[in-house]
C-alpha cells in the first residue's frame, strides 16, 4: 500500500491500494480473505465504482455471487434509486442499475476503502431501496478515526486491514 500526501485535497493522506491489486499473490490472498468473513447467506456483491468494481468481479466469478455496480452519476443508462453522501473531501452521488437487486436478495457491499462511511452508508441505502437484505460491508483498509464503522452501526463490517 502506498500513502499518498495532500491527494485528492491538500491535508489528505490518500492510502492507495493500486499497488496491492497489481500484485498476483497479494490480489488472490486479499480476494481470498474478503470472501472468508463474507457472509454465507450473501447472494450477490454490490460493488462500489470504482475499485470496488475489481474486487466485487474477482468476488462474483470465484464464489459465483452476482456482481451489480454501484455507480457514479450518469453513467447508468437506466437507474432505479440514487443517493447523495458527503465524502472525506467532497459530496458524492451513487445509483443503482435498474432491475439489478430482487426484493429479499442476500447482498454483501464491496469497496477498497472505508473511510467516512459516507460510500459504504450509501450503498447500503441503495440496496436497501430496492428490497435487497445487506449481509455486511467488506473492505479491504478501514482508515478508523473517521467514523466509518459508527455509521454503518446494525451491519456486519469487514475490514482486513485498519491504519
Ligand atoms: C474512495 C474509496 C471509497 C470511498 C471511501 O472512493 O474507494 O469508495 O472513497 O470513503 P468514505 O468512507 O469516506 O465514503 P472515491 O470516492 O475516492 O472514488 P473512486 O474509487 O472512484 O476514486
Ligand atoms: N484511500 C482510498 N480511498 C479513500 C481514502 C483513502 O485514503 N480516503 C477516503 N477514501
Amino acid at each position: 500500500m502506498r500513502e499518498v500526501p495532500d491527494f485528492p485535497l491538500p491535508g489528505v493522506v490518500f492510502r492507495d491500494l493500486t499497488p496491492v491489486l497489481a500484485d498476483p499473490d497479494a490480489l488472490r490472498a486479499v480476494v481470498d480473505a474478503l470472501q472468508d468473513r463474507i457472509h454465507p447467506d450473501t447472494q450477490l456483491v454490490a460493488a462500489v465504482e470504482s475499485r470496488g468494481f475489481l474486487l466485487g468481479a474477482a468476488l462474483g466469478y470465484g464464489w459465483r455471487y452476482g456482481v451489480v455496480p454501484l455507480r457514479k452519476p450518469g453513467k447508468l443508462p437506466a437507474v432505479t434509486h440514487r443517493v447523495s453522501y458527503a465524502l472525506e473531501y467532497g459530496e458524492a452521488t451513487l445509483e443503482l442499475p435498474a432491475g439489478s437487486i430482487t426484493p429479499g436478495q442476500h447482498v454483501v457491499v464491496v469497496d477498497d476503502v472505508l473511510a467516512t462511511g459516507g460510500t459504504a452508508v450509501a450503498a447500503c441505502e441503495l440496496v436497501e431501496k430496492a428490497g435487497g437484505v445487506v449481509t455486511g460491508v467488506s473492505v479491504v483498509l478501514e482508515i478508523p478515526g473517521l467514523g466509518g464503522r459508527e455509521r454503518l452501526a446494525g451491519h456486519r463490517v469487514e475490514a482486513l486491514l485498519t491504519v
